[in-house]
């Protein structure tokens, strides 16, 4: 290697040489020594690059080696902090609260305040005594065991997407004598909010949904888990908890969902109607009602996004740089505070742009969702005039059934948590159809009233 050097230094020194040649070699050593401290800086750097990539894939591996064990009932996500750390920062922050979007976000929003219309289509149901709007994981305990509706009589059913201590108790006590314990007695042994072992099995870091009435829908409808895609599980793991659910009945509240016909809200109507089933009569029109809780699941699975096979976790835990990593984000909140790797990782429309698309979409849910309660509320007072006025059940045994096809419509977008965006189409299909029957229910209930004699038209402004 130090040949050309040497020679050149020798033929210098003998001066065996002509001027020009002697020149000539000096300046080819010069070349040499530049090129020689090149390769030494470029050997520098790509040594120090592969320590480098070496050091990152040695964070890599370490990610799941195990520093604490976790054991299979492991309920704490402090436990799991241990080994998982940035995860565990991210869910802490499920308590935080970063403020409203303009439909969403973390405030404890009071919804019956914010829609007056509210306490009267849900008259008689407990939902008109206090709705909040939902908030962070984190605080799934507290915000169940604080709301004033159902009071002291809840069953051990209601907490069955509230807490990690679940997975637990369903195992040594199965899922039944769960939901027929007291709530109130579940809470003494439960201790920690919906957390990792809602979603992961503790020995492999895979997910895998724990909740007893999802796995059993999934079997009613022919979905074999074992061999579901990671997409699809990062949705699944998801639809254990946000989804429609009902109570086989008050005196045995065991969960179910109501998913033998499809998700579609045609599908989940006609299983109520053929087993019979109704969670309250509306004190007003008489109608045997459904109270639709939170299809986020069910909505989005009719929309475009879960079509071309984007999932919940996709938007709402996006991934996130800490130093090397890339991990999923467990703050699981509003997609509108992430837009850039919740959206952008897909969609090229600047984050202005985004955020304008979604909120079209809100607002035009949002006037339609104002447009049905209007009409909805027109055909339970036309009912009730009609029923005051002396006409007889069987004659509004119609209006009645429109009023329950009209509400469980509007209930589905307006129970539904993203305001029509996991499926704006679906949303406004069913808004409109929910218009369409309380009009219908309307004009049934009146028609009735004509017939015993009674005017109708007078009472109303068309
Ligand atoms: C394509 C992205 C996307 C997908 C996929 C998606 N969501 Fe959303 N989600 C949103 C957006 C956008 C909102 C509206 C947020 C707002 O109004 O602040 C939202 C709202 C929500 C909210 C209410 C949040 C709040 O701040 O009140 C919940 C709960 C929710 N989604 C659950 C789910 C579940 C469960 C799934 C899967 C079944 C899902 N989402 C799939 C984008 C998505
Ligand atoms: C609501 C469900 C849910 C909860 C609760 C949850 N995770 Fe996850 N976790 C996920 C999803 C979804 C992924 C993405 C998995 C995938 O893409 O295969 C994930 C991924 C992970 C991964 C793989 C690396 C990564 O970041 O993508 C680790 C490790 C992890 N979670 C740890 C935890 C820990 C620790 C907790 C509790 C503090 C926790 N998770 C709570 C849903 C959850
Ligand atoms: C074990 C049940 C359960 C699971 C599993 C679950 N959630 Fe939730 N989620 C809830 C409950 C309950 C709340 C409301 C907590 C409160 O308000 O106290 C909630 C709240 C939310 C919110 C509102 C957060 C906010 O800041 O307003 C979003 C968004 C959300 N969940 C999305 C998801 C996504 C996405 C998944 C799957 C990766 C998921 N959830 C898995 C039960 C669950
Ligand atoms: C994993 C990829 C992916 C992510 C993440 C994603 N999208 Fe999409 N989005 C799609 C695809 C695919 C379509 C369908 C577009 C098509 O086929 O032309 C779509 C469609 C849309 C549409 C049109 C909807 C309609 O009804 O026509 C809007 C608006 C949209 N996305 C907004 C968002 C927003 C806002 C977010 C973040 C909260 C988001 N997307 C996250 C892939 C994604």
């Amino acid at each position: 290697m130090f040949l050309p050097s040497r020679v050149t230094r020798y033929a210098l020194l003998t001066g065996n040489l002509t001027p020009a040649c002697q020149n000539m070699l000096k300046y080819v050593n010069k070349i040499y020594i530049l090129i020689l401290l090149v390769s030494v800086i470029g050997t520098f750097l790509v040594t120090a690059l592969l320590v480098n990539i070496f050091e990152r894939k040695e964070e890599g591996k370490n990610r799941f080696v195990q520093v604490v064990p976790i054991g299979d009932y492991e309920s704490d996500p402090a436990v799991w902090g241990h080994n998982f750390p940035d995860e565990y920062d991210t869910w802490r922050k499920t308590t935080e609260n970063y403020g409203s979007t303009e439909f969403g976000g973390s405030n404890k929003r009071d919804k019956l305040a914010e829609d007056p219309r509210l306490k009267i289509l849900y008259a008689g149901y407990p939902f008109s005594i206090e709705y909040n709007d939902e908030r962070g994981h984190g605080w799934s305990i507290v915000d169940v065991v604080s709301i004033k509706r159902l009071g002291d009589k809840k069953p051990g059913t209601c907490f069955t997407c509230k807490s990690s201590d679940n997975i637990r108790m369903w195992h040594e006590m199965g899922a039944e004598k769960f939901y027929l314990t007291p709530m109130k007695e579940l809470v003494l042994h439960a201790k920690n909010p919906i957390s990792c072992l809602n979603c992961h099995d503790p020995k492999t870091m895979e997910l895998r949904p724990a909740n007893p009435a999802f796995l059993e829908a999934m079997k009613e409808r022919g979905i074999d888990l074992s061999s579901a895609t990671r997409q699809e599980m990062r949705s699944y793991v998801c639809g254990q908890c946000h989804v429609e659910y009902y109570f086989e009945s008050k005196e045995k509240p065991i969960l179910h969902f109501p998913w033998k016909n499809g998700l579609a809200l045609e599908n989940i109507e006609k299983y109520y109607d053929d087993i019979n089933f109704h969670d309250w009569t509306h004190p007003d029109s008489g109608a045997e009602m459904i109270k639709i809780q939170h299809p986020d699941f069910e909505l989005w699975s009719t929309g475009i996004h879960a079509r071309s096979g984007v999932s919940c976790a996709d938007c709402h835990m996006p991934f996130k740089r800490v130093g090397s990593q890339k991990i999923s984000n467990h703050w699981v909140r509003s997609p509108l505070m992430t837009v850039a790797s919740s959206c952008q990782s897909c969609h090229r429309w600047d984050e202005n742009e985004l955020k304008q698309r979604v909120s079209i979409i809100q607002r035009r849910t949002r006037k339609l969702m104002d447009q049905s309660e209007v009409a909805i509320i027109d055909a339970i007072n036309t009912i009730k005039t009609a029923k005051d006025a002396g006409v007889d059940d069987a004659s509004l045994q119609e209006a009645r059934k429109l009023h329950r096809r009209a509400q469980i419509r509007w209930d589905f977008i307006g129970s539904e948590n993203g305001m029509g965006f996991h499926s704006p189409q679906e949303s406004v299909r069913l808004l409109a159809e929910a218009i369409d029957f309380a009009r219908q229910a309307q004009i049934s209930a009146m028609k009735a009233m004509e017939k015993k004699g009674k005017s109708s038209l007078s009472k109303f402004t068309l």
